[in-house]
């Protein structure tokens, strides 16, 4: 792993990664399957124009095992999430054949060593995982857009952006960061398969709305995976911004 990119991250509070970093280890029939994937994700009951599967882990870093967790339901603070925090929100979970390649626990593998040596998590504790895939898919009059729409910090504390599909068709789905509501730092387009983006909690961000060009099909697909030391999530619920 380059410290250059490691530092970057423990500096700045973020850091973008070429898709060479995951094209180590991620095998092209892997890449292919996850990319396919994003085709059959169910639509996102929350609205935006979105597709999405999500599934929780336990991950036991002496061991490197991870155990789905019994409950699948996703809980934001209204703090993180002004328009859906405070909600019990529930999504289809990601496909098991999905789950189950090799290439998912090389990139879960990669990240959290990622984010224990750019010093936020300290690589002993039980963490939790968080896979979402999230697939935005505008047509030409209705844009698809992120929850929260702007900026935020997340409750996890440090995520990963990985694209997986962006059709030609699509404008817009550029990533934000800031440190203050009022000053945008740096903005990416993540812009082929596994370019990334990693942030924590000392930055805030946010992606853009995404769009669609004429009458094609248009589509931005995400996987995010959050690391986090073991929270009842339910408590979320109950906090207030
Ligand atoms: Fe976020």
């Amino acid at each position: 792993m380059s410290q250059h990119i490691v530092n970057n991250f423990r500096n700045n509070g973020y850091a973008v990664l070429d898709p060479s970093y995951y094209t180590d280890f991620l095998s092209y029939g892997d890449l292919s399957s996850i990319q396919a994937s994003y085709f059959s994700l169910a639509s996102d009951p929350y609205g935006g124009n979105r597709y999405r599967a999500y599934s929780r882990f336990t991950y036991d870093p002496e061991s490197k095992l991870r155990s789905l967790q019994v409950t699948q339901n996703y809980v934001q603070t209204t703090k993180a999430n002004s328009s859906d925090g405070g909600k019990v929100r529930k999504f289809p979970p990601i496909e098991e054949k999905i789950i189950q390649l090799p290439g998912i626990d090389r990139l879960i593998d990669f990240n959290f060593k990622f984010a224990v040596e750019g010093g936020r998590l300290d690589g002993a504790d039980l963490i939790d995982i968080g896979l979402h895939q999230i697939r935005y898919q505008p047509d030409c009059d209705h844009p698809s857009y992120s929850s929260p729409l702007w900026l935020h910090r997340d409750d996890e504390t440090v995520v990963f952006i990985h694209l997986f599909n962006l059709s030609s068709s699509s404008i817009g789905g550029d990533n934000l960061i800031s440190r203050n509501p009022t000053e945008i730092e740096y903005i990416v387009r993540l812009s082929e398969p596994l370019h990334s983006l990693v942030v924590d909690r000392s930055v805030m961000h946010a992606v853009t709305p995404v769009g669609a060009v004429g009458k094609m099909p248009a589509f931005r697909d995400i996987l995010l995976v959050t690391f986090e030391k073991c929270v009842d999530i339910y408590s979320r619920s109950q906090e207030i911004a």
